[in-house]
């Protein structure tokens, strides 16, 4: 029975690439699986559960995932998007991520850029409610790089001292 579980939702592979970073640098007794098929959450100590942004929130489909989080489970969230890092856009989804999985202990976040596809930058570009993301998407086109996966590899080696530890410290 695998202790941590590293969940991810991805439609153009950049949040797999980052949850396959995280998974590498986990200590054994681990799965890594997309959120539609990760089952029952029960058995796991600690939850790794990623998403892209998409319309300033979390996707759908890892919404449902998040709220199926029980209670008291240990979780860390990561994420990925097109808008430069550490702005308000890149913050929203997280802090929605957060309410989601409301009765879960958080141990923290981490987040990156990662390109967006031409084709979803045609059709989001058209989009009045994209234009604020839109403009700083095209420069994103490099992530998630070497140097970003190098940072969610600490981050998950970080968490995973915390999850042993039993600390909790909340966004
Ligand atoms: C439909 C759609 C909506 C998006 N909305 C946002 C957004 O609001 N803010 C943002 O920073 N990036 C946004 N992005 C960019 C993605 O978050 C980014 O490309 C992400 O790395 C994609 O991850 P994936 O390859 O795992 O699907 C959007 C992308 C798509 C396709």
């Amino acid at each position: 029975m695998a202790k941590t579980l590293v969940a991810y939702y991805s439609l153009t592979g950049n949040t797999k690439l980052v949850a396959e970073s995280i998974f590498g640098a986990l200590p054994d007794d681990k799965t890594i699986k997309p959120m539609a098929e990760a089952g029952d959450l029960a058995p796991y100590a600690l939850i790794f559960a990623g998403f892209p942004v998409q319309t300033h929130s979390v996707p759908y489909p890892a919404e449902v995932f998040l709220r199926s989080v029980p209670e008291g489970k240990k979780i860390a969230l990561f994420s990925t998007h097109g808008s430069v890092t550490g702005s308000r856009l890149s913050r929203e989804a997280l802090e929605h991520a957060s309410v989601l999985i409301a009765g879960a202990k958080l141990l923290g976040t981490f987040s990156c850029r990662g390109k967006v596809s031409m084709k979803a930058l045609e059709v989001l570009m058209q989009s009045p409610e994209h234009e604020a993301w839109a403009d700083m998407a095209a420069s994103a086109a490099t992530h998630p790089d070497a140097s970003d996966l190098e940072d969610a590899r600490s981050f998950a080696r970080w968490i995973a001292t915390l999850g042993a530890q039993g600390h909790y410290r909340g966004l």
